[in-house]
């Protein structure tokens, strides 16, 4: 039995046949309609979710399976004090597979130890969200043919974007990646991630404040939003909050072939004036959430690909 607790459970080789197998999802929906009939899976969601956690059920019923769960702590035993190892082996009996999203770096490990069923991480803390990246991966696949060989801008809070941290962890096992880390100094991508992943694979960056600097040089450009919730107080999510917006003059100094990504949700980082540019691909990143989970749930359910 397999999980996804973080994007390098899986090898470059079989993310790129998990890629191959959302992309044939996407041009052959219909083909794949029953290939998950009478299988459950569960969403384990301890904290708030608009895509993650209904893409992951869409996902599911697309595939001709079912779905149950929970979307907030509040309305699971959580709330009475049931432990997650607990919870997972109670869900082991009612489902044959289970996403998860919790506000505590580590909980989905902790589920994948206790768990009967295999065990998605939807996003544990500031840590990972692997199926972000996953969708991440297939839209920069889908729009540029290619995941090596490019500069790829992060932009917002590096610190506490977790979506930023699979991101990293995932492309620097691609040739000729070069990161330009683009964030106030408050919102620095965390020295793990500079020591042990990107200066241990020996990976070209830079960090720097100035976003229009940095625009010219980018392949893809990725923005976050400033998490709120992460913050120990109000005082400085108020300041940082709107540290960089994107809009229409600053798309002007951008390639005319670079994409903007963002993994939603949007505050107020890209200005909706950006919405109609080409080149914004953050809800088409949206719809191959969809594919790619389609084909996640198929790999660690063993479900043979139909004909
Ligand atoms: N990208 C993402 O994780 O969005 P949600 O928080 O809406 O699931």
């Amino acid at each position: 039995m397999r999980h996804m607790l973080n994007p390098l459970d899986f090898s470059v080789e079989e993310i790129d046949q998990l890629l191959t197998l959302a992309s044939d999802i996407e041009h052959n929906l219909p083909k794949y309609a029953h290939v998950c009939d009478g299988r459950k899976l569960a969403t384990l969601f301890y904290e708030p979710s608009t895509r993650t956690r209904l893409s992951f059920e869409s996902a599911m019923l697309s595939l001709g399976g079912s779905v149950l769960g929970f979307s907030s702590a509040d309305s699971s035993s959580a709330a009475k004090g049931e432990s997650v190892s607990d919870t997972i082996r109670t869900i082991s009996c009612y489902a044959d597979i289970a996403a998860m999203r919790h506000p505590k770096e580590g909980a989905a490990l902790v589920a994948s130890l206790a768990s009967r069923i295999p065990v998605i991480n939807a996003g544990d803390g500031g840590h990972q969200h692997p199926t972000q990246t996953l969708t991440d991966l297939m839209t920069i696949r889908s729009l540029t043919g290619r995941l090596g060989h490019m500069t790829i801008g992060l932009c917002g809070d590096l610190k506490f974007g977790r979506t930023v941290h699979s991101l990293i962890n995932a492309m620097v096992r691609y040739p000729h990646i070069r990161f330009v880390l683009i964030a106030p100094d408050e919102l620095r991508v965390p020295e793990y991630i500079r020591e042990d992943v990107l200066k241990a694979n020996h990976i070209d960056f830079k960090e720097v404040n100035n976003l229009d600097e940095a625009m010219p040089e980018l392949d893809i450009l990725y923005m976050t939003r400033v998490q709120r919730e992460r913050f120990f107080n109000e005082e400085d999510y108020i300041r940082l909050k709107d540290c960089y917006i994107l809009d229409r003059k600053k798309m002007k100094l951008a390639r005319e072939d670079m994409y903007v990504l963002h993994p939603l949700p949007r505050v107020n980082e890209i200005s909706t004036e950006v919405d109609s540019d080409p080149r914004a691909a953050y809800f088409k990143q949206v719809q191959y959430g969809v594919y790619v989970r389609m084909a996640l749930i198929m790999t660690l359910l063993e479900v043979e690909k139909p004909c």
